[in-house]
């Protein structure tokens, strides 16, 4: 039977993921490194480790399972999106790639705006300018070393650099590409005009393809330190976000994908490109070819209890500190938790913001405490949905649930009674790999399109629908809605939280 290779290039490991084309996975490997932070702000990593990272995992994947390459009919990738790589002439990097999560680029998001103009730039690439994004960091070297934005002739983005070492190709995805912001959302390709404008070289920036779309073959040379089989094609696949929609099945418009992992991701797909007017959502293109999707990213989810855990509860296991959480009634008697350990995203694009308990009392106990956090992350993400339906997106049928968080049965009914929506699991578990691997599988046409692959491959296993606690979080919202207004200047005159 035909197999496919998925393999994902994140921020802590490279993952590699074999499947038989039915979906049903054969192996998993990883190969973990870290990422440096060589300055207050900074996050950087050298694009070897994912390189390396992908000849381990994907060796050990072959090992593991005893396919033979000649079996393998495609690979798929995937990885973190928005971290620039830069090259030179001859392919080599030029310097440590500049990640997702690096903050130093304020400066350069303020010329962005003043380049382009806010009103233009959300209009065009459906975004406003944000640390994080790729764009403010070109301008970034560019400003602060000239010396290697003279040498540099390549852009990619880091799932694209292990697709270079693999083919010798430089192409990207249309998922991936619009998390430049010099991409034009509608158009589904680089924006002229935002290049012009940022002074930005169209040649340096790869091929654009949408998800399922062969970019090229493993070259003889990879075929040689990986064991995969010399001209298997290599397909675009998506950044993280969008292969991690597919892998879960959030393909059609209607359904939302709602990661809770370190961060938490409320991800909908839509059938034409949605903006949110004020660029407080991701407005970017879909791994499925000719869709899009809005998303809403908040960085402290999961890693919001485990915080909490580690600092307040340390020791503890996660089942053992939840358990008397759920004795507690909903809104923790006046208890409300503010998420924004690490700063955030949505809604409120802030670095400065702060996490809170506020309400305290002598009568609340470590479990009023825990229940405060599940349910302050819980509103946290129902801030993505309301900015959601204030765009547009008013169909939301139904909310399938992934990450590490989704576990907790107590965790999902709270969220099904927040968010007021039936909250569903699947059989697929592996992420952003698996829905890479799923986009191999359709561009090697053992399905017509994503939307079949997704339906032959993933279930759904089980459903949490909304309980009588809703009326009780619909009167509370309001109350979490009030304390970032509130809290604000404090957390602008404390500073920085990093
Ligand atoms: C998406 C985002 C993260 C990274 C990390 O906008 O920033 O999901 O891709 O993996």
């Amino acid at each position: 039977m035909a197999h496919f290779v998925g393999i994902d290039a994140s921020t802590t490991a490279t993952k590699a993921l074999l499947i038989r084309a039915d979906g049903q996975v054969v192996a998993v490997a990883s190969s973990e490194y870290t990422y440096e932070t060589p300055q207050p702000l900074w996050s950087e990593q050298h694009p070897d480790l994912w390189w390396r990272g992908a000849i381990d995992s994907i060796r050990q994947v072959l090992a593991q399972s005893g396919v033979d390459p000649a079996d393998v009919k495609g690979v798929g990738l995937t990885g973190q999106m928005h971290g620039l790589v830069l090259l030179d002439v001859a392919g080599e990097v030029l310097r440590p790639a500049i990640l997702w999560n690096d903050q130093r680029t304020a400066a350069e998001c303020d010329e962005i705006r003043q380049r382009l103009s806010r009103e233009r730039l959300i209009q065009i690439t459906g975004n406003d300018a944000l640390t994080g994004f790729t764009a403010p960091k070109v301008l970034w070297v560019r400003n602060h070393e000239p010396q290697v934005f003279a040498r540099a002739r390549h852009i990619l983005l880091p799932k694209d650099y292990v697709r270079y070492r693999l083919t010798g190709d430089y192409a990207t995805d249309k998922a991936g590409a619009a998390g430049t912001i010099l991409f034009d959302l509608a158009a589904r390709d680089w924006s002229p005009a935002v290049l012009a404008a940022l002074d930005i070289p169209a040649a340096w920036l790869p091929r654009t393809h949408e998800g399922p779309e062969v970019t090229g073959v493993i070259s003889a040379e990879a075929a040689a330190v990986t064991g995969l089989k010399a001209g298997t094609p290599v397909v675009a696949g998506g950044g993280d976000q969008a292969a991690q929609a597919v892998g879960v099945g959030a393909v059609e418009p209607g359904i939302v994908a709602l990661t809770l992992g370190t961060s938490g991701v409320v991800f909908a797909s839509t059938g034409q490109p949605f903006i949110e007017p004020e660029g407080r959502l991701h407005a970017f293109c879909h791994a499925v070819p000719g869709r899009w999707h809005l998303m809403g990213v908040m960085l402290s989810a999961a890693g919001s209890l485990r915080w909490y855990r580690d600092t307040l509860a340390s020791g503890m296991g996660f089942d053992t500190l939840l358990a008397p959480a759920a004795a507690v009634p909903p809104g923790s008697e006046g208890l409300l938790f503010l998420p924004y350990l690490t700063g955030e995203r949505t809604p409120h694009p802030d670095p400065l913001a702060r996490g809170a308990f506020v309400g305290l009392t002598v009568r609340h106990t470590q479990a009023h405490l825990t229940r405060a956090v599940l349910e302050g992350v819980a509103y946290g993400l129902r801030d993505g949905f309301e900015l959601m339906r204030a765009a547009g997106l008013t169909e939301i049928r139904q909310v399938r649930v992934s990450g590490g968080g989704a576990k907790s049965p107590l965790w999902r009914q709270i969220l099904a009674d927040v968010l007021d929506a039936e909250l569903v699991t699947v059989n697929t578990t592996e992420g952003a790999a698996y829905g890479a691997a799923l986009l191999a599988a359709t561009g090697a046409g053992v399905y017509p399109n994503v939307d079949t692959a997704c339906a032959a491959a993933i279930r759904v296993t089980g459903s949490t629908a909304p309980g009588p606690a809703r009326a009780v979080y619909e009167s509370l919202y309001p109350l979490y809605r009030n304390l970032y207004p509130a809290l604000r200047t404090t957390f602008d005159a404390l500073g920085p939280n990093l």
